[in-house]
């Protein structure tokens, strides 16, 4: 018996062809699905999973059930789900608790749910899940064989538990498997924030004053296709090595209280809180627009923004504008989440394909070594790694150098 809650079992067959749509653009994980099917190398696991439920997290669901696993599927952000997608889902034979639109206690609640189901493995988003399962579910976490992890936020917070000595399994960093981080935080978010910006305002990019909050891979790749589109980006960056970084690749570069007075278009992309706040917001142009690209909706303080106000209104979809009492009008994004994922679908089914080929073979590769990894946070084995850039390449009909084996001999001596 299928267990779910979701917004409607009749969106299912848009779901389904949601899912073909980007099946066909993610060959790697599909070559992988078709590569270990019939061994069932996952047979008898529940797995877990607090993830973004889109179309692309459907196709790694997919695989994880062809492998044997029965799986139980979370959100990990309240309004990101795709309510077809879940649906869809659901007819798969998956345990959806997700729909778009949930309240703060309607998505812990499901998280809740696939944490109460005692999974061998959990794939997380963020660490909502692994963080729960270490604050109230600790006898369930012990016994778990491991856990991954997709999100730089995600990491972090791991490596904190770690830190504290209280991680209570291994967790594999996803995120910070090149072909993870590379593509996905950079060109990823660099395309899908921009899709969301013009989804939810249909505004010209050219000749605006685009402000990126952070320089990391997410902020650089929204940098980057930005200028692509004509913008003036402002880069602000705490970091001097990132921010000399900005300078070289071209951006102006400068503080918050600064950029806050010349900016059109604000993208926050650090990972941190308040990074856009009462000090700011009172310095900006009226009709600026403010937009989070970075995991939770603290970068820009949404509190500070209603004190600010005496008026507030949604003008469109996923933008919400607000009269402040010096007579500008900010507007912002998607309530201030993700606006990738919440005011456009993600990113492309592209590059998904090696973030979930990363999930996939850490999934297999924990239930595989699940006696001798170690209770760390622990990077995506290189071979793993590399075997989905091979895979990728392959599939986009690129063939690339191999060494000679003379060549070999020279990188491996010291010799004069
Ligand atoms: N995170 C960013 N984009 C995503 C997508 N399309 N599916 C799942 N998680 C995502």
């Amino acid at each position: 018996m299928v267990e779910f809650k979701i917004k409607d079992p009749s969106l299912a067959e848009e779901g389904h062809k949601q899912i073909e749509w980007a099946e066909v653009h993610m060959p790697v994980l599909m070559s992988l699905r078709k590569s270990y099917m019939s061994k069932k190398p996952l047979k008898g696991l529940k797995i877990s999973a607090a993830l973004h439920v889109t179309k692309e997290t459907a196709v790694l669901v997919r695989t994880l059930k062809a492998w044997g696993a029965e799986v139980y599927l979370a959100p990990s952000n309240p309004l990101s789900t795709q309510d077809d997608v879940a649906a869809a889902l659901v007819e798969d034979g998956i345990n959806v608790y997700a729909w778009r639109g949930m309240s703060t206690d309607e998505y812990f609640w499901a998280i809740e749910q696939v944490a109460l189901k005692e999974p061998n493995i959990v794939l997380d988003d963020g660490a909502d899940l692994h963080a729960t399962l270490h604050d109230k579910y600790r006898n369930i976490a012990s016994n778990l064989e491991g856990g991954t992890e997709e999100t730089t936020t995600g990491v972090i917070r791991l490596r904190a538990l770690e830190r504290e000595g209280k991680l209570l399994y291994p967790v594999i960093a996803v995120n910070d498997a090149y072909t993870k981080y590379l593509f996905d935080n950079r060109y990823g978010t660099g395309q899908s924030a921009v899709d969301g910006i013009l989804r939810a305002t249909n505004i010209l990019i050219a000749g605006k004053v685009a402000v990126v909050a952070g320089y990391g891979w997410v902020g650089r790749g929204i940098a980057l296709r930005l200028r692509g589109m004509g913008a003036r980006v402002i880069v602000v960056e705490v970091d001097p090595i990132r921010a000399l970084e900005a300078v070289m690749d071209g951006f102006e570069v400068t503080n918050m209280k600064e950029a806050a007075r010349k900016g059109d278009i604000f993208v926050t992309a650090t990972g941190d809180k308040d990074v856009i706040r009462k000090e700011h917001m009172e310095l900006m142009k009226d009709g600026a627009i403010l937009a989070n690209a970075g995991h939770f909706n603290v970068e820009i303080n949404i509190p500070d923004l209603e004190s600010l106000a005496v008026e507030k209104r949604e003008i469109r979809r996923y933008v919400v504008e607000y009269k402040l009492k010096n007579g500008k009008r900010l507007y912002l994004l998607a309530e201030g989440r993700l606006v990738n994922l919440v005011a456009a679908e993600g990113h492309p089914s592209e590059v998904m394909d090696m973030s979930f080929s990363n999930q996939a073979l850490s999934v297999m590769y924990i239930h595989q070594n699940k006696d001798k990894l170690p209770r760390k946070v622990l990077r995506v084995p290189r071979e793993l790694d590399e075997s989905v850039a091979r895979r990728k390449l392959e599939s986009m009909g690129i063939r690339i150098e191999e060494l000679t084996e003379e060549q070999k001999k020279y990188l491996e001596s010291w010799k004069v």
